[in-house]
């Protein structure tokens, strides 16, 4: 009780300080965000309003902190500054997550997975969420967990809200589809877009030519590229499991977001799941930093140009 006592003000000042430089450097993340979805000609200098000398300046098509940040703002601002960074008229920027237990699942065999991480997990995942202009999610995550996909968590703009449902198999009546708190798309193939529009309205249809192949496989470039063209470059691929392992495979994410929460589910819905290889010589081994999410741990994967280790 004496030690806490005497070192107690100590770690609350720490504290303090840590909060207050993220809670300035958020809205700093929030503009470099917005100047790539709207801004033409340089990139603005952005400074931190109490402290002018603290700020981010654009480098190489990446924005890189500068002035003496503490520690806390590297670790906010690390797994997260590559999702504001250039991007080229003719490409996307897709990032999936996942968060799953440390035995790999992402919701219990029942499909639960509510409580699966600790909330500043959940408070990354908002953030992922306002600095992406679109947020999708699979068929089965959009049935088992009927999600809101906002922001609430953090100040920010909710994303386009996109469901790949190539099936018509998500209940119209989803609160995606008619809560009316962000816009939302259902992706189909263009064969199917009279369906999908009965369903829940033309104007929620994204209808893709050519979005499903002969094998059933989702044609990612197709559905990317019809994204770009209402002006979403970023995508954040929320889940789950089935979805995200099938961008994975594609070649498809540019980087995976894994939130490993110290808990063991056991036989559930799987997270990441490859098709088989031989030798650990034959696995996908991506440079990838760790950081502290409360009890949790966020795995940053660069996925570009990741091969075989
Ligand atoms: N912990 C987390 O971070 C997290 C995040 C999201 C969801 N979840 C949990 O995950 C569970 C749902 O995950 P899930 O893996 O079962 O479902 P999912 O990934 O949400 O959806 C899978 C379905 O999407 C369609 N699909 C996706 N990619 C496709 C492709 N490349 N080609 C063809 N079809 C494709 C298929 O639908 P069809 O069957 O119609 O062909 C497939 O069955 C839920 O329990 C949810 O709570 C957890």
């Amino acid at each position: 009780m004496t030690f806490e006592l005497r070192n107690g003000p100590n770690i609350l000042a720490l504290g303090r300080t840590a909060a207050q430089a993220c809670e300035a450097l958020w809205p700093l993340l929030l503009q470099a965000a917005d100047w790539r979805r709207h801004g033409r000609g340089p990139a603005p200098r952005l400074t931190a309003v109490h402290d002018p000398r603290l700020g981010m300046h654009h480098h190489d098509g990446q924005w890189q902190l500068h002035g003496a940040w503490p520690m806390a703002a590297h670790e906010l601002a690390g797994p997260l500054l590559p999702l504001v960074a250039d991007v080229p008229a003719d490409a996307s920027r897709v990032v999936g997550q996942l968060g799953q237990s440390l035995d790999g699942q992402v919701a219990t065999e029942g499909g639960d997975s509510g409580a699966l991480n600790g909330p500043e997990a959940l408070t990354h995942l908002h953030r992922l969420r306002a600095l992406c202009d679109a947020v999708l999610v699979g068929t089965g995550t959009a049935v088992a967990d009927n999600p809101r996909l906002t922001t609430r968590r953090v100040n920010g703009p909710h994303p386009t809200r996109v469901v790949l449902d190539v099936h018509l198999r998500v209940p119209p009546e989803s609160g995606l589809f008619t809560d009316g708190i962000a816009p939302t798309l259902l992706a189909c193939d263009e064969r199917d877009r009279a369906r999908a529009a009965e369903r829940v309205g033309g104007h929620q249809v994204l209808a893709v030519p050519g979005l499903v192949d002969d094998r059933g496989q989702v044609v990612w470039p197709a559905l990317l590229a019809r994204l770009r063209e209402r002006g979403l470059a970023t995508v954040l691929v929320e889940g789950g499991g089935v979805t995200v392992s099938r961008c994975l495979a594609q070649g498809v994410l540019d980087r995976l977001h894994l939130m490993v929460a110290p808990v063991l589910i056991g036989q559930g819905r799987p997270g990441v799941q490859l098709p088989p290889v031989q030798r650990m010589s034959q696995c996908l081994r991506p440079r990838a930093r760790a950081y502290r999410l409360g009890d949790d741990v966020l795995w940053d994967l660069d996925l570009r140009g990741a091969d075989p280790s």
